[in-house]
This record gives C-alpha cells, structure tokens and sequence, in this order.
C-alpha cells in the first residue's frame, strides 16, 4: 500500500466547501483502487486564524508543510482582510519558500460545458499554460516613500533572472514534448519592455535548441488575448511570466466555461520540496456558503496532484469520472446548471464507485 501524507489548507470562502468536496472524492477514489491512501491533515489556516492570533498561518509553518508529500489548497482572501496581508501571509509564502516555481494552468473545454466561443467545443480548446511562479512581477521588490505626500512614490519592480527564465523556459518546453501537439507558445511583451522581456525571449530561443520535436511561436500579450479568442486551436502549450500568466489563465478559464473549473499546481519540478494544487477561482464571498460552489476545479486540482505523486491511473479515473458527470448535465450555476456543490460531489463518487478497479 502505497501511502501520502496531504496537508490540507481549506482557509476562506468557498475554499472549506470545494476541498472539503474533493476530499470525499479522493477517499473514494483511493477506496476504489485500494493500492493507495491518503493520509490527510486538515489545517485551520487563514484569515480566520489572522482574526484572532495575528498571523494566517504559525510561524514554524513551512516547516510543518515539509515533512508533507503535497499540499491541497482551498483559497485565501477575506472581505474584512486586505488582499496583500492575506496572500503575502499564507500562499505566496508556500509558492515561494517551496521554490514550487512553475505554476501549472491545464485548460480544456468538458464534454457538457459550453464555451462562450461561438462554435468552439472540446478538442478545439486544449491548453497548458506554464505560469513563471517565483519571480517576474510578484517578486516582491518595490516599496513606497513619502507616503500621503503629494511626491509619493510607489515602484514595484519586475525582477527576472537567467536562472529564473531559463528554468521554467526548460520545464515548459518538456511539457510542451510531452504533449501530443508538441507545440509552445512564448509570451512576453518584448516590443515595450527592452531588458527583462528581450532576455525572456533570447533565453527561449536557446533552450528551444534542446528540444528539437517541439514548434515554438512567440506572441507579445496583447495580440495573445485575441488569439486565445479567434484562433483557440492555435494554441497547445504557453508560457509567460507569473503577471502575463496570472491574466492569460482567468480568459483561458471563461473561455472554456467557468473558473469554476480550472485547476492549477504549485509545482516544485525538481521535488525538494511539496508541491501545492488549488483551484484557481479564489475564495468567491458572494456564493460563499450557499453550498453551490461548483467543486470541479478543486477535483481537478485533486487529479493533479494524484498525478504529481505518480498515481496516474487514480488520476485518470478521477477526470473521466467528472466528465461523465459533466456530460450528464450534472453542473453547477456558473455552468447553466442546477446542480449543488453537494449533489455534483455525490454524482462523481458514484461514478468513481462505478468503475471497475482497474480503470
Ligand atoms: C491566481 C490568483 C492569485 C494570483 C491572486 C489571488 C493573488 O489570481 O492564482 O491566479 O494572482 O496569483
Ligand atoms: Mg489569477
């Protein structure tokens, strides 16, 4: 029996009800297959936490998250906390003191989803977005001065390094080979920034050299939005810098229906550390509690995280069981549906239960 230590970080909003859901989804799946367990530890993290103590999570946090195979995330962000506190004082400090520096995006239109794309279905929207996840925008490097003054000043500072570009240049042009299309796209904006963006886009010429079985393109962000738009089918495998990235992956999501359904990980390539798998819709206030989150994203990021820990064929059995679902009409609001965050959850572990072992 194969065994995996989960550390799961449900936080704010809707995150307690999607990872709550996906949990039920992965004991039934690993009571399906029998090979392997899950052994979960559920963390009060958060901005509950922060409410009363002071601080989103302990002080010896990551090192508690360590010792962990990988980390399950719901999502922080709170009405009554700012933005930055909460995210700078939970998850970027995970992204970054695990170096998990390649943030993986997979988009793709679900059999039973619509795309808001006239005439787009499954098959003619099938991307990976690789988003830079340790640096580039989100480095942290700015600060203000002569705060209130009519002379503030504010930078925020784009940091990239050869070190940083080339490693995820690398990581995306090997998952770009190991995808069927076999395709990359290298996003920047190197026509208006000269320095850090021209690096990017040398630097991927470089690497593409090691990599002789993939095509490579280049688009600046810009004309990438109305490609995703006009041309979805041009597209395989993309990537761009954590803010490029950040942007590209919401419109990714809408197009193919929902952020409802798009999944990420947090990923350490080089597996010093754990990795972190999350749905990337945030914490959504406004449904929060009414039970009707709609939990694919989370069962996604779940699929992904089997299949970091090499649990490929739970993985796969996970996804075409919430296709199944999907196709059945079984979905949420935010996809036409009428379906509860319960009832979607019950409708994919009876379809896991349905299978045979070894599917
Ligand atoms: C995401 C989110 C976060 C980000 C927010 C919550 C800061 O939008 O994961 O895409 O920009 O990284
Ligand atoms: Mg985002």
């Amino acid at each position: 029996m194969r065994r995996y230590k989960i550390a799961a970080i449900p936080a704010d909003g809707i995150g307690p009800e999607v990872i709550h859901a996906g949990l039920e989804v992965l004991a039934a799946l690993a009571a399906r297959h029998g090979d392997f367990a899950l052994d979960v530890e559920t963390l009060d993290w958060g901005s509950a936490r922060y409410r009363k103590l002071g601080a989103l999570m302990p002080e010896d946090g990551l090192a508690h998250l360590r010792g962990m195979d990988a980390i399950y995330f719901g999502a922080v962000g709170a009405p009554d906390v700012p933005d930055h506190i909460t995210l700078w004082g939970l998850r970027l400090p995970i992204c970054q003191g695990f170096d998990q520096y390649a943030n993986v995006r997979p988009t793709r239109i679900l059999p039973g989803v619509k795309s808001p794309l006239a005439g787009v279905g499954p098959g003619d929207l099938d991307w990976v977005i690789v988003r830079e996840n340790s640096e580039g925008e989100y480095a942290g490097n700015g600060g203000r001065t002569h705060r209130g003054l009519p002379e503030e000043v504010g930078t925020e500072v784009a940091i990239f390094t050869r070190v940083g570009v080339t490693r995820i240049m690398r990581f995306a042009f090997r998952l770009a080979a190991a995808r069927p299309r076999r395709h990359l796209t290298v996003v920047t904006k190197s026509n208006a920034q000269r320095f850090g963006m021209v690096m990017w886009d040398e630097i991927a010429a470089e690497i593409a050299a090691e990599f002789p079985t993939v095509t490579w393109d280049k688009e600046l962000v810009d004309a990438m939005t109305t490609r995703m738009v006009r041309r979805p089918a041009s597209i395989d495998t993309v990537v761009a810098t954590n803010l490029h990235a950040d942007i590209l992956s919401d419109l990714a999501a809408a197009l193919a229906g929902s952020l409802g359904i798009a999944p990420t990980g947090n990923i350490d390539p080089e597996r010093r550390f754990p990795s972190m798998f999350e749905p990337i819709h945030g914490s959504a206030f406004d449904i929060t509690g009414k039970g009707i989150a709609n939990p694919v994203a989370s069962f996604w990021s779940a699929a992904m995280m089997l299949d970091h820990l090499g649990e490929n064929g739970a993985a796969q059995a996970l996804m075409t069981a919430v296709e199944q679902v999907c196709a059945a009409g079984i979905v949420t609001p935010d996809l036409g549906g009428k379906a509860t965050t319960k009832e979607v959850t019950r409708a994919v572990c009876a379809a896991i239960a349905g299978m045979n072992a070894a599917g």
